[in-house]
């Protein structure tokens, strides 16, 4: 840009030549957040524009389900929080009952008294530029209760169409997958390649072009009455639904084998699912252009989404 065609007499209304877009979202206007023990109207909870979190994705968050008032494998979420912020070595300023607590806080100031949703965020804290983690000294929490429908109900009756993603899974060498994250860059770039192709979903291989997961939801093969999925040493994220989905199908009888996966895989397979907190189980019924099985969701499918409708409840 050239300075000396600057105005120093502009106001900062005069910034943006192009007249910005109406943003898409607002948040409910009596949404209240949970930032670092206070509860805060949704329009006025920020974070600085120095906190690390921001400046270059240094933070870590936890989605998590709230089924029936009650906070959905609490304890499985938390210890994942808690391992994702030894990895990238951050100090969480609160223990597991304080999250808890706060989680708690936030439901009940947002009448999320049966199902809903909570996103839980540690930032690595403010701190001056520079990526060294000794410019920051306090992280910062948040928390986001609210409701939650990732899909409409006619996605999980036709299911998914996707697409083999051009964009890799992180290499375990870079940022583990394992690492829920706050740098999410390379699945956001594989969900919006997938919307580009007029698909709902990408599935992401890793940089050896090895089956991991989708942009947000782990995979699930069904061939010959078997379950088969990536194992974590694959580079995935080691989902909390996947690893129920798993002791649901095994609770059934249905064999489940955690085995390296390629893209024949996916073309010859009778069934396919995703499973996260967000999406649960989500049939996938295209990929690449090919159906899966017969292109519509497969009765183990069906089969596991009911028994986790069923344990849900019960849980
Ligand atoms: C990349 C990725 N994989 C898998 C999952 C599913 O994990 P979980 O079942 O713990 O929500 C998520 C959801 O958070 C995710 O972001």
């Amino acid at each position: 840009m050239n300075n000396a065609s600057v105005d120093p007499q502009a106001s900062s209304a005069d910034a943006f030549s192009q007249p910005r877009p109406a943003n898409p979202f607002t948040p409910r206007a009596d949404l209240k957040i949970w930032l670092d023990g206070e509860l805060v109207p949704a329009g006025e909870a920020s974070i600085s524009v120095f906190d690390h979190g921001l400046l270059y994705g240094d933070g870590i968050f936890e989605g998590i389900r709230i089924y029936g008032g009650r906070i959905f494998r609490e304890s499985e979420h938390l210890d994942r929080l808690f391992e994702s912020a030894k990895a990238i070595r951050l100090t969480i300023p609160m223990t597991h009952e304080e999250l808890s607590t706060a989680m708690r806080e936030a439901m009940g100031a947002n009448g999320i008294t049966e199902d809903g949703y909570v996103r839980l965020v540690v930032t690595r804290g403010v701190g001056s530029l520079g990526i060294s983690i000794e410019k920051t000294a306090c992280p910062s929490v948040f928390v986001i209760a609210d409701k939650i429908a990732l899909y409409p109900p006619e996605v999980y009756e036709r299911g998914l169409r996707c697409i083999i993603s051009s964009f890799s899974r992180n290499h375990p060498n870079t940022t583990s997958p394992r690492v829920k994250s706050l740098n999410y860059l390379n699945n956001v770039l594989a969900k919006a390649e997938a919307r580009d192709l007029g698909a709902d979903e990408a599935i992401m291989l890793t940089v050896d072009g090895y089956v991991s997961e989708c942009t947000g939801d782990n995979i699930f093969l069904v061939r010959d009455g078997e379950l088969h999925t990536p194992p974590t040493s694959m580079g995935i994220l080691e989902g909390i639904t996947r690893n129920l989905v798993m002791e649901l199908a095994r609770n059934r009888g249905i064999a489940v084998h955690e085995v390296v996966l390629i893209r024949h895989d996916l073309c010859v397979a009778d069934e396919c699912f995703g499973t996260g907190t967000a999406a649960e189980i989500v049939p996938i019924t295209r990929i690449d252009g090919r159906d899966v099985g017969d292109g519509a969701p497969g009765p183990i499918t069906r089969q596991l989404t009911q028994d986790f409708i069923d344990y849900r409840t019960t849980a």
